[in-house]
């Protein structure tokens, strides 16, 4: 089933950014940009991929043993805090010290491994004994609606082959870079996702970017108007 594969991806690619914060605090202070970027993307696709977690979750209640439900909810609401904590700590030491911050980052790489090895083994299957009826809101079928900033180049070049241009143009090697998220794509290439997800949308909606395009050229410049 869809939404439980996307879980599955989700976990994947949290595990890359662990991997790549394991490897910043090994190299120390010099890594100290990477890490705070890293952390930052890290708690907001920690809290996307909670929440679609918590929606199949509420689809599979009735099942559910309610310790473990306890404890998950424990999860989701202690490991965002820690990230926070740490996020505000980039933002604030000044001196790019990581005395401070590396206990705290090991203990959330640490506690969101253990807490992802669990899903895996326990409620990802239970989620696929249980779910077994038809998606909702997911027709089945063609490819996805829309791109994000948490799918990785690979899986945006085989659902929408069209865009390999826009990567190559970009100097984005999909065989080297395709298994990294487009956020961490974007931010690697000195660009704001944001402008990545653009380029990438106007190829795979080529008429509802033509028309906003017309749409602001049809707007009179405001220098142009007569006081
Ligand atoms: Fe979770
Ligand atoms: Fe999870």
């Amino acid at each position: 089933m869809r939404a439980v594969e996307r879980l599955r991806r989700d976990h994947q690619i949290l595990s890359g950014k662990l991997n790549v914060l394991e490897s910043g605090l090994a190299m120390g202070e010099e890594a100290w940009f990477v890490l705070r970027e890293v952390c930052f993307t890290l708690a907001r696709q920690l809290q996307d991929h909670m929440q679609r977690e918590e929606e199949l979750v509420e689809r599979c209640r009735r099942v559910m043993n309610p310790k473990v439900l306890a404890e998950m909810a424990v999860e989701h609401r202690d490991e965002p805090r820690l990230l926070r904590i740490i996020n505000d700590a980039f933002v604030s030491q000044q001196d790019h010290s990581l005395a401070r911050i590396r206990p705290m980052l090991m203990e959330a790489i640490h506690g969101l491994r253990r807490h992802m090895r669990e899903e895996e083994m326990e409620l990802f299957p239970l989620f696929e004994r249980t779910l077994t009826g038809p998606e909702p809101d997911a027709p089945e079928g063609g490819p996805q609606a829309d791109i994000n900033e948490t799918m990785t180049a690979n899986r945006v070049v085989n659902v929408f082959p069209d865009t390999r241009p826009v990567f190559e143009r970009l100097f984005i090697s999909v065989p080297a870079e395709g298994c990294r998220c487009l956020d961490e794509v974007a931010w690697t290439h000195g660009m704001d996702s944001g402008e990545l997800l653009d380029k990438l949308d106007a190829v795979i909606h080529p008429t509802v970017h033509e028309r906003r395009k017309a749409e602001q050229q049809a707007q009179p410049c405001e220098c142009a108007i007569p006081e």
